[in-house]
């Protein structure tokens, strides 16, 4: 039921996936799962090149993949932007639909451009949580770091369930649950509507209300890692933040003490 045809066939050398699950949070958010390419190998925090066959040309974007590499089924975190070339169809999806995947994966955002550390903060906005989501659910992160920090920030309430219900389903989740016990805290805030806590990362940490409200120590380059995922505004204050606070931007082929991605829209 609610499956459309398809318009166009299915370029070469990209994966035609079948869409398993749609969920709306808000009239400018939803997230999606899908079926898993047998062959597709990535590692958590990593993108794909994201597209519909309702063309002859179909146009791509990056999406995070917001589920752990274990998972049988990708998921993703979207926006809906209403002239947006992808998003403006993509948003329409509903369970049986055909969505296609080119086959590489990439991205900055993972544990190996990172050296061991105690804290892993992750600071995202909006979709920009969507590789912490996959990150989240991966054993190695618990292997790595002893505590996990996420902070997440929106424009208004509603734009925070994703996140809030990712969290609070680690604890039962019968792969991770064990090694995610007391390890994760989430951080939200709005800057649109009326909530229990107000502002912008960047403000909350400057001002140090973060470290107050979470009663921990300031970051530090020596015991803390950082990854960082949002608008390219978001990412530039960000990224001149732990670079004041003494952190470096790591790589695979030079880990360091923190990572920056762009939360892709379109
Ligand atoms: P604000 O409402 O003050 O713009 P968006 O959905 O537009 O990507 O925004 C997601 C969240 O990111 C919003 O809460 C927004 O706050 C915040 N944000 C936008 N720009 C920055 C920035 N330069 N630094 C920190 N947070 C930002």
């Amino acid at each position: 039921a609610g499956a459309r045809p398809l318009q166009f066939p299915i370029p070469a050398n990209v994966h035609a996936e079948t869409v398993v699950s749609v969920k709306h949070y808000t009239d400018r958010l939803f997230s999606f799962r899908i079926t898993r390419p047998q062959s597709l190998r990535f590692r958590s925090g990593e993108f794909v090149m994201i597209g519909l066959p309702n063309a002859e040309k179909p146009v791509y974007r990056a999406y995070s993949v917001a589920s752990p590499a274990w998972d049988d089924e990708l998921e993703f975190f979207s926006i809906k932007v209403p002239d947006g070339p992808l998003t403006s169809e993509l948003q329409k999806i509903q369970v049986g639909d055909t969505v296609i995947m080119r086959q590489k994966s990439t991205g900055t955002l993972v544990l190996d451009a990172l050296t061991p550390a105690k804290r892993l903060f992750m600071i995202s906005t909006g979709t920009g949580i969507a590789p912490f989501a996959s990150l989240l659910r991966d054993p190695d992160t618990y292997e790595k770091f002893d505590q996990v920090i996420l902070t997440h920030t929106c424009r208004d309430n509603a734009e925070l369930t994703y996140g809030q219900e990712l969290v609070a389903a680690l604890e039962n989740d019968p792969l991770i649950g064990e090694l995610t016990g007391g390890r994760v805290t989430l951080y939200n805030s709005t800057t649109r509507e009326e909530s229990s806590r107000m502002g912008r990362i960047t403000a909350l940490i400057g001002s140090g209300k973060f470290y107050s409200d979470l009663g921990i120590d300031k970051l530090d380059p020596e015991t803390d890692r950082i990854m960082i995922c949002g608008s390219m505004h978001m990412l530039k204050d960000v990224k001149e933040l732990a670079e004041s606070l003494g952190f470096h931007e790591g790589s695979l082929h030079q880990p360091s003490s923190f990572v920056v991605e762009r939360a892709f829209v379109g």
